[in-house]
């Protein structure tokens, strides 16, 4: 069998799965996930493009559709970034399933560059932290631009990230750039900033929607969480997430709960 070959049955697979049960759906994705490499290996442009009806849409009357515009509207507006997390452990099932909701994000050519790299061994997470209180050091004291400390002051950070090591989980986000095939050949992915900020996103909605706190973290620069989690040269940090439950008095800037009106974020033409 060929590799073009291969796919055509993988997809005629997937397209099959896709059609019998949801939790078919879920076993179709891993293996996409898990051979997305072979596929790529193979040559997309003379594979045969296959459809399977769209029946996973619901509709709803303008009326229940507003309902839950407004619904959504009231839990979204709810979350805040957290700088103050309880160290009560999480179960692990509940990441790994806002992980597989971040994975549904809509990614160019379908590519998914996304790399997560979970964190919850108290090792690892105090590397991560002195790597970026060293950054953020640096940052503070010199590096950092003027203006850019005077847009930060009204959230009150400082070089004191005790959130790494209290909280049960880093979610270190990695954006690739480009795949590496077997042979070593390197495929380019198209706009992997772009898919990995959706993905991001949904992946804060989704841990928010379940209960827990985030906090969208950036030290900068990030470099060293290739270095301390050893991530090839391909993956480059974009967001090192931390989730967890927040403290008991956790506080957050009143400065990060005013957001633009429509009129100053929204353009109807
Ligand atoms: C790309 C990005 C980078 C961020 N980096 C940091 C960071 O390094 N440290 C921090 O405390 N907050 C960081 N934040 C959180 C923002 O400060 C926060 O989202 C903003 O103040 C609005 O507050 P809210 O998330 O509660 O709405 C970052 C947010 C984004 C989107």
């Amino acid at each position: 069998m060929t590799s073009d070959e291969w796919c055509a049955a993988l997809f005629d697979r997937v397209t099959v799965m896709t059609i019998n049960t949801k939790l078919n759906v879920h076993i179709a994705i891993c293996i996409i996930f898990n051979s997305s490499l072979v596929i790529r290996n193979s040559s997309l442009k003379n594979m045969v493009t296959q459809f399977t009806p769209y029946t996973d849409y619901t509709e709803y009357a303008p009326d229940e559709m507003r309902t839950r515009a407004q619904a959504f509207y009231a839990e979204i507006r709810r979350r805040r970034t957290v700088r103050d997390f309880s160290d009560r452990p999480v179960p692990r099932d509940i990441i790994e399933t806002c992980l597989l909701a971040a994975g549904t994000a809509p990614s160019g050519a379908n590519l998914q560059p996304w790399q997560f790299v979970v964190v919850s061994d108290g090792a690892i997470k105090q590397q991560i932290r002195d790597a970026a209180e060293a950054e953020e050091r640096a940052f503070y004291n010199g590096r950092a631009p003027e203006d850019w400390l005077a847009a930060l002051a009204p959230l009150g950070t400082d070089e004191n990230k005790a959130f790494l090591t209290t909280a049960p989980y880093l979610i270190a986000i990695f954006a690739k750039a480009y795949d590496v095939l077997p042979d070593g050949t390197k495929v380019k992915n198209y706009y992997a900033a772009e898919s990995v900020g959706l993905a991001t996103g949904m992946l804060i909605t989704a841990l928010h929607q379940a209960g827990l706190a985030t906090l969208t973290h950036t030290p900068s620069p990030m470099g060293f969480l290739n270095t301390v989690l050893e991530r090839p040269k391909n993956e480059r940090a974009f967001i090192l997430l931390v989730v967890g439950y927040p403290a008991a008095d956790a506080a957050v800037p009143i400065h990060a709960m005013q957001k633009k009106p429509l009129e100053e974020i929204a353009i109807f033409l």
